[in-house]
């Protein structure tokens, strides 16, 4: 997708990946950019620093996806690319279920949310773009979460049946599944085996997102050795579980 004149979506926009995506569609020439975040006073800051629209929106809720769509149709345009970015997880880790439930909302029901909103708009104008930030959690692992583990799974399954159902009518689907990068999400939190592949800046990571958007990318990495791993994973799960199982326990030895 060619990026120049375009209306953008960015979920989770006040701060991070989410803001640093805004900031890149901007330079790039969009349109516009609506910049949707839980945090009504950070997003409104941020909006206002790089000129975004600032739309205050919790994603786990369907009705607030519609409005926020609505607001950036009627203030910006019709919508080319949705990128559902907004992403959580809580320091310390949690895994009691209502956090479950929490990550479930944010990481995928959020997703489809978006794609039922914006899918079928798109298609009636001729096409459009959808983006889901997952992780390479969702190839791999996040050896420190479970839910994060789980949730992102699910986040690129989702992507994948979107892409096979949305392809044909023109809406392109990406997944994004990066390592780490520096955000306030993974600020003083414990190494879960990925500071050895590079941490990326929020801008750097942004770059390399918005490379993979204008190439039509399926799978964008912002670290292209995540792809690597996944293949040594599929070819051999045995070896990656026995691989993985020692890394866990080399960082985290109190563990037992
Ligand atoms: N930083 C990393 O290393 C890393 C690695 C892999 C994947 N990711 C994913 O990238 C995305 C962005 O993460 P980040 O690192 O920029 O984190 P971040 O914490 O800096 O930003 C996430 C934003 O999402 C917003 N948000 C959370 N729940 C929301 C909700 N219900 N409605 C609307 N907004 C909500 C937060 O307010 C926050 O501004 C997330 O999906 C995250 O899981 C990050």
């Amino acid at each position: 997708m060619d990026l120049e004149g375009k209306v953008a979506v960015v979920t989770g926009a006040g701060g991070g990946i989410g803001f640093a995506l805004s900031k890149a569609l901007i330079k790039a020439g969009a349109k516009g950019v609506a910049m949707a975040d839980l945090q009504a006073e950070m997003v409104q800051k941020s909006a206002l620093e790089i000129g975004g629209l600032a739309v205050p929106t919790d994603v786990t809720k369907e009705p607030a996806i519609h409005t926020l769509l609505d607001t950036a149709e009627m203030e910006l345009g019709p919508v080319d690319l949705f990128i559902s970015n907004a992403g959580i997880s809580p320091k310390p880790i949690r895994d009691d279920n209502e956090h479950w439930q929490q990550q479930w909302s944010v990481h995928v029901m959020a997703h489809l949310y978006a794609a039922r909103a914006a899918a079928p708009r798109m298609a009636a104008r001729g096409g459009g773009k959808l983006v889901n930030v997952a992780s390479a959690a969702g190839i791999l692992m996040q050896m420190n979460s479970a839910v994060y583990t789980a949730t992102k799974h699910a986040a690129v399954g989702l992507a994948e049946w979107l892409a096979v159902e949305w392809g044909p009518k023109n809406v392109g689907v990406s997944v994004v599944c990066p390592l780490r990068v520096e955000t306030q999400m993974t600020a003083n939190t414990p190494d879960s085996g990925t500071v050895r592949d590079g941490v990326m800046s929020a801008d750097e990571a942004a770059a390399t997102i918005l490379e993979g958007i204008a190439d039509d990318r399926f799978m964008i990495y912002t670290h292209p050795l995540a792809g690597g791993y996944w293949a040594k994973k599929a070819s051999d799960p045995d070896r990656w579980i026995q691989g993985m199982t020692k890394l866990k326990q080399k960082l985290n030895p109190d563990e037992g």
